[in-house]
């Protein structure tokens, strides 16, 4: 079940609102205490002060070792068995039996108990993946979403925030472009708004990179940006990459990122 919030546009004509910082609940000074030390760091890739577009943050988060060991080796076998020669594997609760991933799901819980319920509940689980070195075709290529979780064709008018919570052991590559698909369309260059398909912008626009740092054992860092608006794309090294992705529909107004 999503929440859908009332959308008015593009995310940067939404009017301004509160900061959004993990809620502080009146009267209640443990969860206020945790409330506080739960976002440890927070800085603007792209974007200004009112505008965030992509933003890399750090939480305070110590998940069970074991369970995250179990679901990386249940994608793993999967890896193994599966025997084409790929090396990524990944839990998809909307298009896989989750009855094949047992550990993931349990994960899955934890990842919401600990994390997902301190920034905010109403965002989707997409995957949990997991590479174990670097795939054959090894780019996917930048990309815009048009579905919160992994589907290809746009079915509402929202735009899409992602968050990107590295729980590996390795840096998680992310390129992308600092001009959104508005921009671009007005630039002639080809993009859908609607279905899922490669961009490729003109040699004169630079194609940055950003890292989110692996977890560490007290703290997540997470990438959280307008996945609908910038394009974007993951990159995978030798080092593979485990990560949980998640979406939500969002209009500028709830989720000023
Ligand atoms: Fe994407």
């Amino acid at each position: 079940m999503y929440f859908l919030f009332s959308f008015s546009g593009h995310p940067s004509s939404a009017k301004a609102t509160t900061r959004r910082l993990p809620i502080v609940f009146k009267n209640n000074i443990n969860a206020i205490h945790l409330n506080l030390l739960m976002l440890l760091e927070r800085k603007i890739i792209l974007g200004t002060e009112n505008d965030h577009r992509i933003v890399l943050e750090k939480y305070a988060c110590e998940l069970s070792v074991n369970k995250l060991y179990e679901s990386r080796s249940e994608l793993q076998k999967h890896i193994e068995s599966n025997g084409n020669g790929s090396l990524t594997w990944g839990y998809f609760p909307e298009i896989k039996d989750q009855n094949q991933y047992p550990k993931c799901r349990i994960l899955e819980e934890e990842l919401s108990e600990l994390l997902l319920s301190k920034i905010n509940k109403n965002f989707s689980l997409a995957f949990i993946r997991l590479s174990v070195g670097k795939p054959a075709s090894d780019y996917g290529g930048l990309h815009i979403d048009v579905d919160i979780g992994v589907g290809h064709t746009r079915t509402t008018p929202y735009e899409i925030v992602r968050l990107i919570a590295n729980i590996g052991d390795a840096p998680r590559t992310i390129e992308y472009i600092d001009i959104d698909s508005d921009d671009l369309k007005n630039m002639e260059v080809e993009i859908s708004r609607d279905k899922y398909a490669i961009i490729t912008p003109p040699k004169s626009i630079k194609i940055k990179k950003l890292e989110i740092p692996p977890r560490e054992k007290d703290a997540i860092w997470i990438l959280r940006f307008w996945s609908s608006l910038i394009p974007h794309a993951g990159i995978t090294n030798e080092d593979g990459h485990f990560v949980a992705a998640y979406g939500m529909y969002s209009s500028g107004e709830d989720c000023k990122i």
